[in-house]
């Protein structure tokens, strides 16, 4: 099938703990999306349910997706293809999204493509009007990943490092609930931290002190419980330690940020992913940008976090370049990033 600019695609989004559907159009760019989260139900039990996750996407996709139809004023048959997250992710939840994209692909008779989540997330700042240009280096801080990745062009990706336990997003999650904060964590966390000292008690920045450009965070998990055992009564202890928690995730992260830069001579950062959500995140890396003479771009907010648009996008572009799937449902809970094809390469897989 021969691919023309101006084709409309639908995006699904379910591999974690939000439902995301959006419909992007070549010509018109994002025409709407739809995003539903599940967090109030999960906060009950501290972290997100696996088994809930999937029965929740399952109650709430199809009525989301007649949302974002109506709100595009799209109907069905005017879908040119459908592109759904298919990993990494959790597989219950991925299979709902999964099955769904793949199915109205099918009765559409379109093409459906699988989409990398993490590819998703690198890919969205792409959807704003100040999309930055190739080449570039992305830091991805998710729930599930930190990376720092070379991007050459679409789908042309090198990871420079990675975390070797949890994830910054993950860090964060621990971390509050570790406060009695509640969940999820970053944002709540981000918001204790605003009445804290950062400097009232002392952090390490993990892996900081040897040259390389991998990441841990779990040593800071356990030193932030120390300290919690150990100051829990003191006036306004749990502000202070959420602020230095805070401020030693985002030196690591931007001293990690500044030796990418230097290693690969490159003149533009970008940042996405859940806990690029993070306002003194995004604060200190465009002040560090603007010192150092490299530009910094980060999604809107509620791009940051899981959605449909950032599937929809790299869908659109896969579908484009002539990449689609056989007619099965293809969800994979670990995909490694660099399994993915380039442009040039993509064909259907
Ligand atoms: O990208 P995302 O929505 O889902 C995954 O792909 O994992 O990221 C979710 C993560 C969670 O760990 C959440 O606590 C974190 O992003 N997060 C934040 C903020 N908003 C979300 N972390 C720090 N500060 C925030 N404002
Ligand atoms: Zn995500």
């Amino acid at each position: 099938m021969q691919w023309l600019k101006n084709v409309r695609v639908l995006g699904i989004e379910s591999s974690c703990d939000e439902t995301g559907v959006a419909i992007y159009d070549g010509d018109l760019g994002l025409m709407s999306h739809a995003l539903y989260s599940q967090a109030h139900i999960h906060a009950e039990y501290g972290g997100v349910v696996p088994e809930i996750a999937s029965r929740d996407h399952v109650r709430i996709l199809l009525p989301l997706l007649d949302e974002c139809l109506e709100t595009a004023d799209c109907s069905k048959s005017e879908l040119d293809g459908v592109a759904y997250a298919a990993g990494p992710g959790l597989i219950g939840a991925l299979l709902v999204g999964a099955s769904v994209g793949r199915s109205i692909a099918a009765s559409l008779g379109v093409p459906a493509v699988a989409v990398h989540h993490m590819e998703g997330h690198l890919l969205a700042p792409l959807l704003e009007a100040d999309a930055p240009d190739f080449p570039f280096v992305a830091l991805l801080v998710s729930g599930g990943h930190t990376m720092l990745v070379e991007v050459r062009s679409i789908g042309a990706y090198r990871v420079l490092g990675e975390t070797r336990d949890d994830a910054a997003g993950e860090a964060f999650d621990k971390t509050a609930k570790l406060l009695g904060l509640g969940y999820p964590g970053g944002p709540v966390l981000a918001n204790a931290a605003r009445g804290g000292d950062p400097h009232k008690f002392k952090f390490p920045r993990p892996m900081t002190d040897r040259p390389g450009l991998e990441f841990s965070f779990s040593g800071l998990k356990t030193h932030t419980r120390k300290l919690w055992r150990e100051h829990a009564q003191e006036e306004n202890a749990q502000a202070d330690i959420a602020a230095g928690f805070q401020q030693a995730v985002v030196d690591t992260l931007v001293i990690k940020c500044r030796r990418a830069m230097q290693q690969t001579r490159s003149g533009h950062l970008v940042i996405a992913g859940g806990v690029g959500a993070n306002i003194h995140l995004r604060e200190t890396l465009s002040r560090t940008g603007r010192k150092h003479g490299w530009g910094v771009s980060y999604p809107r907010i509620e791009f940051c976090t899981d959605n449909g648009a950032m599937i929809a996008f790299a869908g659109y572009h896969r579908l484009l370049a002539g990449q689609h799937e056989p007619e099965i449902i293809h969800a994979r809970p670990r995909w490694p990033m660099n399994e993915l094809s380039t442009m040039e390469t993509a064909g259907e897989s």
